[in-house]
């Protein structure tokens, strides 16, 4: 299948990740349906999108994948689903777990349920990497036990194992991508590196929660995308589930430590107490995206990372609000 003049839905597609995959679809000549209810999780979203609006291949329904009905609409005639709606932050879904469940599981319960009705010819599912938990070796890969470990882990499992068994009783084309700490502009200002530059461009001290000795598989954004978009062209990742890390982990201090130089600032990160929830490490095993996927990552930390507070530094008000969002 080729993505030209194919009609396709992106849940979700006003946030980091869908919003980046939107800009994607469209150059390569997709009709693109967004459908999101720019959820107040954190605000901004509606910049990530305007420069679509005008755009005859675009169409926006603001809606919430929790309501069927608007689903079923919103599927109909749709080739390919980019499931990436989502509720997305592991200290915000401890605070609210029923929204987690809600919006992770029942929401793609839905999306299941209508993608199967309109005979939808593939669905591609954002997972996450925080599914592994605690687990048994690194580095990780796809047939290792999951352990969750927090409310939001449990959601995207629980839909994740929906898509699997969608994929074996109804025989539906559905792939779930095990995302690694996906990264870059337009990022959520909840995510660790932004938390980091609010204090760094600011010549304060960036807080770490734990020791600092756990680590990160940071993926920069185009990687992610190219991995979900070759998904969806390959029947050979019809109900697999696929890791989509870059295959090298950092330490928190570190990264700390990086934004601290790129600001130009010789202040120590603070540490302050972990908490429940959390996983030590991320490291992931990428052969069978390489292998079925035919993917590469490309842009290493270093690289990724500059582009990132490049952008940051261009929109540094768009933090604040998500974290009053983040401690309610
Ligand atoms: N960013 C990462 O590092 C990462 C890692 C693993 C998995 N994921 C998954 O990838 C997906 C996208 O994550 P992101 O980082 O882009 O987050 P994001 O919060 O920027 O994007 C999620 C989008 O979903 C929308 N949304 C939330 N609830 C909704 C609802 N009920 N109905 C419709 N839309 C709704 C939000 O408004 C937002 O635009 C999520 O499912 C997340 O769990 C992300």
């Amino acid at each position: 299948m080729e993505l030209v003049n194919k009609s396709v839905l992106v849940t979700g597609g006003a946030g980091f990740i869908g919003s980046h995959l939107v800009d994607q679809l469209l150059l390569l000549g997709s009709k693109v349906t967004v459908l999101d209810n720019f959820d107040n999780f954190y605000v901004g979203k509606e910049r990530n999108i305007a420069h679509h609006v005008n755009s005859p291949r675009f169409r926006l329904i603001r809606a919430s994948v929790t309501d069927f009905d608007t689903m079923l609409d919103a599927t109909d005639g749709v080739d390919v689903v980019f499931h990436e709606a989502g509720q997305a932050g592991v200290r915000y879904c401890i605070k609210h777990p029923q929204k987690a469940h809600e919006v992770n599981v029942t929401g793609t319960l839905n999306v299941l349920l209508a993608a199967k009705r309109q005979r939808v010819k593939k669905v591609i599912y954002a997972s996450s990497s925080s599914v592994y938990g605690t687990p048994v070796r690194f580095p990780l890969e796809e047939s290792l036990p999951t352990n969750p470990t927090s409310p939001y882990a449990a959601s995207k499992l629980a839909a994740e194992k929906y898509c699997l068994a969608f994929a074996e009783t109804y025989k539906m084309p559905v792939t779930c991508l095990r995302y690694f700490s996906v990264y870059g502009p337009r990022g959520r200002p909840d995510q660790v590196i932004f938390a980091f530059a609010d204090k760094a461009s600011n010549n304060e001290r960036p807080v770490i929660y734990g020791d600092g000795s756990q680590t990160r598989d940071f993926t920069f954004i185009s990687d992610v995308v190219s991995a979900t978009l070759l998904a969806s062209l390959r029947e050979e990742s019809n109900g697999q589930v696929i890791n989509v890390g870059f295959g090298k982990e950092t330490r928190i201090d570190k990264v700390a430590r990086m934004v601290l130089e790129y600001y130009g600032s010789n202040k120590e990160p603070e540490l302050r107490e972990g908490y429940d929830g959390d996983f030590p490490r991320t490291l992931c095993n990428n052969s069978k995206a390489r292998t079925l996927l035919g993917w590469q990552p490309k842009v290493s930390l270093e690289d990724g990372l500059k582009v990132t507070l490049r952008w940051y530094d261009e929109r540094k008000n768009q933090a604040v609000d998500v974290r009053k969002a983040v401690t309610e």
